[in-house]
């Protein structure tokens, strides 16, 4: 599933430059639908009326899971062994269910050396719970699985090219070596191999759950990180100045829906539908550098561009009557100048 994973979910992200809280680049959230869809898809082709998920009664995940399953298979029905009362009162938490699994030979991938949750997949990773869950406990040496240590981590960049059709990558170059990636899957796993040499990606934060509770997480998401930072400058250097203030407002909707699971809602498809409609003439190739941690872009190239260099440039004219400029500014300071007049008005009295 993973190439629809990265085409039909991760990418209309991408092109939103969706991001919740500022920070989280909704490797979990946007994985639970595209989980769960294939979980009914299966459900439905088995005739099984129930399916089930092992997500906590307190978080987001359980949310986003149901609300899937609701939309796509109205009559299912849903186990969820942590919100059943002879499930909780049995196993009061993850320690009476790692000794559950010990007894019984369940192999599990959280060990008392890894004592927090992981939820994996090739966008990104997340480490919550354990002694994680004290918010001032730093995370500790050896969590990270999909990044190196920015610290350590190789001092020469990568030089990569990225180029995009339709706010979407169609081709990552890396400039040093020639190495040269086209599809999707190709693409995005070369990038996470890139981020995570280079250390890109890592997130330490404190955020707020859908339920109503802040917990704290550490992600590491290195494609995504590269990806939504070439994104941004192509998008910038093609879009309207005022069709992008508009599309940043939806962006910061369709996280939020995203992050609440509202994948499959009317207001997500009409949202996505929108930004799909602002990405059509974002095209073009970022040139970047990834280094210890860091994205730096160097340039950008598009047909589609909007900048104009005889325009802008401070040594040709161009199409452009620099007096006009006086009146701009004047017509501007009308609202100012009124302002102040009537604050210092105002502190005399
Ligand atoms: N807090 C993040 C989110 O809500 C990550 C959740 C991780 N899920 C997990 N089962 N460990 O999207
Ligand atoms: C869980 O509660 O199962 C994981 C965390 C979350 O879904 O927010």
């Amino acid at each position: 599933m993973r190439q629809e994973f990265i085409e039909q979910f991760i990418w209309p992200a991408v092109q939103a430059n969706a991001i919740y809280e500022d920070r989280y680049l909704l490797g979990t959230s946007l994985a639970r639908p595209c989980i769960a869809r294939m979980q009914v898809e299966i459900a439905k082709r088995e005739g099984a009326k129930f399916v089930s998920h092992g997500a906590t009664g307190k978080g987001n995940d359980q949310i986003r899971f149901e609300l899937t399953c609701y939309s796509l298979y109205p009559e299912v029905q849903i186990i969820a062994p942590w919100r059943m009362p002879e499930f909780y009162n049995r196993f009061r938490g993850r320690s009476d269910l790692m000794d559950y699994a010990k007894k019984h030979g369940i192999p599990v991938p959280v060990t008392p050396k890894n004592p927090w949750s992981m939820d994996e997949n090739i966008m990104h990773i997340s480490y919550e719970a354990g002694i994680l869950e004290n918010p001032k406990n730093h995370a500790p040496a050896g969590l990270f699985m999909k990044t190196k240590d920015p610290c350590t981590s190789s001092a020469s960049p990568d030089i990569l090219e990225i180029e995009f059709k339709k706010g979407v990558p169609v081709q990552v170059t890396n400039v040093n070596d020639g190495t040269r990636h086209k599809t999707s899957l190709e693409l995005f796993i070369y990038l996470n191999e890139i981020a995570g040499k280079h250390g890109v990606g890592r997130i330490d934060i404190v955020e707020n759950r859908f339920i109503g509770m802040k917990s704290r997480g550490i992600y590491e998401t290195p494609a995504g990180t590269i990806l939504y930072h070439a994104h941004l400058d192509i998008e910038t250097f093609t879009m309207d100045r005022e069709v992008r203030k508009i599309k940043q407002q939806l962006s910061q909707r369709f996280s939020e829906q995203v992050y609440n699971g509202f994948w499959f809602s009317p207001e997500c498809e009409y949202v996505r539908g929108c930004i799909a409609k602002s990405q059509e003439l974002v095209e073009g190739k970022v040139q970047l550098s990834v280094v210890r941690g860091q994205v730096y872009i160097l340039g950008r190239e598009s047909p589609q561009s909007l900048y104009n260099e005889e325009l802008v440039s401070m040594d040709v004219q161009g199409d452009y009557e620099p007096a006009d400029a006086s009146g701009f500014i004047k017509i501007n300071s009308v609202r100012l100048k009124e302002y102040h007049r009537v604050q210092k008005k105002t502190a005399a009295q």
